[in-house]
């Protein structure tokens, strides 16, 4: 008798309505994990903070341990729940997980100074700016383009003594960058409680000290103590917001302080260009893929 594989996945298409109770009953059944995943192609935008958007039919996968007999589970998923049933279940074979996970994420250098490592690997120059950071909760491990921007600009104008905000700080990448170019002050600012939970723990693991960085939710006292008075504001957020929170960017910059803004498409830029004239004068800077980086000063 041939040995039995080391894992064995089920596989079910659900409606978005039926997969919680669904989830829960593979987990009380013994099921290892639940991986969910949009089963027709359909686009899910940035959820809220605790938010966990579905897609209307969704994919799922359950693991469980190979030596398991699933038929008799198999039979008694309630059909209420699930779109089709399998006739058996996937076996899996033993492999390094974690190894296999880990190797998707390499350093990445960003610009002249600057590199995102991955805590697992030693940085590929020891004398540069290095950045160890791992993917979280918290969007940011600079893997997407527009936080790539983002960092490329940082690495290029960030200089000693400067106040830098971090606005949609998510990991905190950003900012951790900005404090670690040689900025005196960096404030971060996300409306995710998460968010601001990570980028704390990487700034610490990265040396930032809470007096160089600190991150906070937009309604908390110490951003009007920064009305006015940063050299560079920076939001890697969505258009959207972007044009929602002009009044907010704007009010942080001194005099003559330049503002980057992200997380737009290049069929945006020009509703969030004309949002900011005449206060700041907007221009693409930058662009990766569809993704455009818009870079101004303040009057
Ligand atoms: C695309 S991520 C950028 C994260 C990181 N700064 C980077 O460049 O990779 C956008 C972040 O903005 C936050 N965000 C979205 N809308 C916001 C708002 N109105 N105020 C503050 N933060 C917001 C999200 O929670 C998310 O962490």
């Amino acid at each position: 008798m041939s040995e039995a594989a080391a894992w064995q996945e089920l596989h079910f298409t659900a409606r978005k309505s039926d997969v919680e109770p669904l989830e829960d009953w593979l987990f009380e059944h013994g099921a290892l994990s639940v991986t969910l995943e949009d089963e027709a192609d359909q686009p899910l935008l940035e959820p809220g903070p605790g938010e966990t958007p579905l897609w209307d039919l969704v994919r799922v996968t359950a693991l469980f341990e190979g030596a398991l007999d699933l038929k008799p589970l198999l039979a008694a998923v309630p059909g209420d729940w699930i779109l089709d049933r399998p006739t058996a279940a996937v076996p899996l074979a033993d492999r390094e997980w974690t190894r296999e996970w880990e190797s998707q994420f390499h350093p990445m250098q960003m610009g002249a100074r600057l590199w995102i490592c991955p805590s697992w690997t030693p940085p590929p120059d020891p004398d540069a700016i290095n950045i160890l950071l791992d993917p979280g909760l918290a969007f940011g491990t600079g893997t997407h383009p527009t936080t790539a921007m983002c960092l490329r600009a940082l690495d290029a104008g960030v200089g000693s003594g400067m106040r830098v905000v971090d606005y949609g700080c998510g990991s905190g990448i950003l900012g951790i960058a900005g404090a670690r170019l040689g900025a005196a002050s960096v404030l971060g600012v996300d409306n995710d409680p998460q968010a601001i939970l990570a980028s704390h723990a990487n700034a610490a693991a990265n040396g930032v000290t809470p007096a160089q960085f600190s991150a906070v939710l937009p309604d908390a006292a110490l951003i009007a103590t920064w009305a006015g008075s940063a050299d560079w504001v920076v939001a890697n957020i969505l258009a959207g917001p972007l044009v929602a929170l002009k009044p907010v960017l704007t009010g942080l910059l001194m005099p003559g302080g330049r503002l980057t803004l992200a997380g737009l498409l290049e069929k945006q830029a020009r509703e969030v260009i004309e949002a900011y004239a005449p206060e700041v004068v907007l221009a693409v800077v930058d662009q990766r893929e569809e993704w455009v980086l818009l870079s101004g000063h303040a009057a």
